[in-house]
């Protein structure tokens, strides 16, 4: 799929998209739980826009992270919250210690690829009664109901192309804001607040 959204598979863009694309769909299958998984997939040629959507049939966000040691999740809004930081992950530390290298959970899949779309299009991730959702430097938060986990990756092909280094300039970020958050451990919901309002304006719903 990957391939046809991009119309190549070659070059920046496709292992910009692949990334992307394996990170939420590893998400899916590792965390879920669900039965079904479904992946959705369009381009809109003229305007240079494509976009991935996966949606899975499982527990949702929240359930995978009431039991964190490192946070003080207390409901579905500051769960996605939480998912989106670097470094934070519902598997738990036992668990990821006997993990592989390569493919163990390091809790930075959800704050790459958020990172990512926000800057060059939109993320939205919705799961049990909550959505939040990044587009161009704007965070919005809303009511919604869906029975598991819904992921919108939207860029623009043009401006993301030739930006793979911007991955590796965003871990480097997470790795030193997750030093910083977790100074107060357990990590609060105000300080997930905190460090995303430092990425992001909230709007304002009148
Ligand atoms: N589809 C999903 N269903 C249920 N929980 C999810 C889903 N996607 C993400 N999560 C929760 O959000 C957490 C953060 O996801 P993220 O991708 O950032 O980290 P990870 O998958 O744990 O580690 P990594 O992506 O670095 O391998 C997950 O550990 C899980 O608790
Ligand atoms: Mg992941």
């Amino acid at each position: 799929m990957s391939k046809i959204l991009c119309q190549t598979d070659i070059g920046d863009i496709f292992d910009l998209f692949e990334y992307c694309f394996r990170e939420v769909m590893r998400n899916a299958v590792e965390h879920g739980a669900g039965k079904n998984l479904v992946v959705f997939g369009q381009r809109w040629e003229a305007k240079g826009v494509a976009e991935i959507v996966i949606y899975d049939d499982g527990i949702g966000v929240a359930e995978t992270l009431y039991d964190n040691e490192y946070i003080d999740c207390n409901n579905g809004r500051e769960a996605l919250k939480f998912a989106i930081l670097p470094g934070i992950s519902g598997v738990s530390r036992d668990e990821r210690f006997s993990q592989d290298e390569t493919w163990g959970n390091s809790g930075f899949g959800l704050y790459v690829t958020s990172r990512f779309c926000a800057e060059y299009g939109s993320f939205r991730m919705i799961s049990g009664d909550d959505a939040l959702t990044f587009s161009r430097g704007v965070q919005s938060e809303h009511k919604w109901s869906l029975p598991g986990t819904f992921v919108q990756l939207r860029f623009s092909v043009q401006s993301s192309s030739g930006q793979v280094s911007r991955i590796n300039q965003i871990i480097e970020e997470g790795k030193s804001e997750f030093s910083n958050i977790l100074v107060d451990f357990p990590i609060q919901p105000s300080a997930a607040s905190k460090l995303l309002a430092s990425h992001f304006e909230k709007e304002h719903v009148f």
